[in-house]
């Protein structure tokens, strides 16, 4: 049997996982590593944190599954996005990664704006300038970190340093590469005339190949850490978005998912460039060779819950431990106790400010309608619906642009609970189907590998013969319309708080 490896560099940690040919995982391993918020909006992480993860979880992969390096075929790494990793001229990180979630660059993304014309850059980089996107950190770290700047001779995305640190290769591909504002998206090359607008000279930038292409291969230094064999081919990989579609067969049009991560995202296929023209949602290179896709980002789904999680729920956190079971679990059953409309209770998830639709770095959180009578299990459920009222404003944009299938695949850590599925099912009034293999990204990570090994085909060829979906929760129609009204309301309170969120930023 053949094997290929996918890595999964997330937020909240990295999942390593060890798939047979048939994309059946053999074994897989994971790492946490904290993020630092060292202001209100910032978002920050160390790579070489990144690279100990991956490193270890290989290794300790090839330890527990008895599988042999020379029996795997390729590795393939899925990436948070947007994240900018600076080095120098041999590749060391010069200082931490600012990240996707990190919103302090509002400044830097009006003078980008200026600089390019706001018509001109959504042309190119198919995306208006914005706060979690590559481009922006750029001009902040020169304007405020000029020393550090003069340093750098490398600029890069998080999982194309993990590939450095594999291959010894400068290298990334064009799903990841259309989230720095500094891709030209139609056309699938750098934009030399943003890179101008930035200063930022052309060299600094990696070389581009596609998702399945071969990127690189283990050096002999990597084959020492990890236990791989040297040679063995590294592939593009692609943004975790990009890969997750892969992982969950979205690779052709007329297939969406929903993903309920750290992030949220409503995602489709499109085999043409097609773009928003107000910039609410995203339009990138898919991991499939000339396609693209559609999305919108939620910048705080899970991590709303998580928050919620770890600063209210240490009961739960201490009962589950006990009981050898997940606190969300629990979590779930309280959020069940509580009736739609969590007691006429709002959440807004804007706790990293907010991407799709708002575009407002400055948007925070609330809990609206708050009253004596709430329990826990109240704004709990509030912080659920909250999430899926934001992926259903997203979702009617989607569909706006006609791009939304009728059935939509559910993914991420939050697809695993039944309770959120069927929200979402009623929330989105379609039916909410999700893959049995719940390894998203690292599958298509490791799909893309065994593609630029020879192992499959193609990208689809390779998802059609391994991915199964199961059969849909369907939609409930009393439901969804008892969720109606509590969804309009939540769609009219940013219009009307975002004066006062300005002004809270400014203090
Ligand atoms: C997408 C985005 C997030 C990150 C999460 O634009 O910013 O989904 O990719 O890792």
């Amino acid at each position: 049997m053949r094997y290929v490896l996918g890595v999964d560099l997330g937020t909240s940690g990295t999942k390593t996982v060890l798939f047979d040919e048939n994309g059946i995982a053999a074994a897989s391993a994971s790492r946490e590593y904290p993020m630092d918020q060292p202001y209100n909006g910032w978002a920050e992480q160390d790579p070489d944190d990144w690279w100990r993860a991956a490193r270890d979880t290989i290794r300790e992969i090839l330890d527990k599954s008895g599988v042999k390096a020379a029996d795997i075929c390729g590795l393939g790494i899925s990436g948070q996005m947007h994240g900018l990793v600076m080095t120098d001229d041999a590749g060391a990180a010069l200082r931490k990664a600012i990240l996707w979630c990190d919103g302090r660059t509002g400044e830097e993304c009006r003078e980008l704006t200026e600089r390019v014309g706001k018509e001109r850059l959504i042309a190119i980089s198919a995306n208006p300038a914005l706060t979690g996107f590559t481009a922006g950190k750029i001009l902040w770290v020169q304007k405020h970190e000029p020393e550090l700047w003069a340093q750098v001779r490398h600029v890069m995305l998080p999982k194309d340093y993990v590939r450095l640190k594999l291959t010894g290769v400068f290298a990334s591909e064009m799903s990841d590469a259309s989230g720095t504002n500094m891709l030209d998206v139609p056309n699938r090359r750098w934009s030399e005339e943003i890179a101008a607008a930035l200063n930022l000279p052309m060299a600094y930038l990696p070389p581009l190949c596609e998702s399945p292409d071969v990127a690189g291969r283990i050096s002999a230094e990597a084959a020492k850490e990890t236990g791989l064999l040297e040679g063995m081919p590294v592939a593009g990989g692609a943004a975790d978005n990009m890969a997750g579609a892969i992982g969950t067969g979205v690779v052709r049009a007329g297939k969406a998912f929903t993903t309920i991560g750290t992030s949220g995202v409503v995602f489709a296929h499109s085999d043409t460039v097609q773009i928003d023209p107000a910039g609410r949602v995203h339009t990138f290179c898919a991991a499939v060779p000339g396609a693209y896709t559609v999305m919108s980002c939620t910048l705080a789904a899970g991590l709303s819950l998580k928050w919620f999680r770890d600063t209210f729920c240490q009961a739960e956190i201490q009962t589950a431990d006990g009981m050898g079971t997940d606190p969300y679990v629990l979590m779930n059953e309280q959020a069940a106790q509580s009736p739609i409309g969590s007691n006429r209770l709002i959440f807004l998830p804007y706790l990293m400010g907010e991407r799709s639709p708002l575009l407002d770095s400055d948007a925070r959180g609330a809990f609206i309608g708050l009253s004596a009578i709430h329990q826990r299990r109240d704004l709990l459920r509030a912080v659920m619906e909250g999430v899926i009222f934001s992926q259903r404003q997203n979702l009617d944009i989607l569909r706006g642009m006609h791009v939304v299938p009728e059935t939509m695949l559910a993914c991420g850590g939050g697809a695993k609970s039944p309770f959120w599925r069927q929200m979402m099912a009623d929330v989105f009034g379609m039916p909410v189907a999700t893959v049995q293999n719940t390894e998203g990204p690292a599958l298509g990570a490791a799909i893309l590998a065994g593609t630029a090994a020879g192992l499959y085909e193609s990208v689809p060829a390779a998802c059609e013969k391994m991915i199964r979906e199961s059969e849909p929760l369907q939609p409930d129609q009393a439901r969804g319309a008892a969720y109606e009204p509590f969804f309009e309301i939540y769609e009219k309170l940013y219009p009307q708080l975002k004066s006062a969120y300005a002004e809270l930023a400014k203090l």
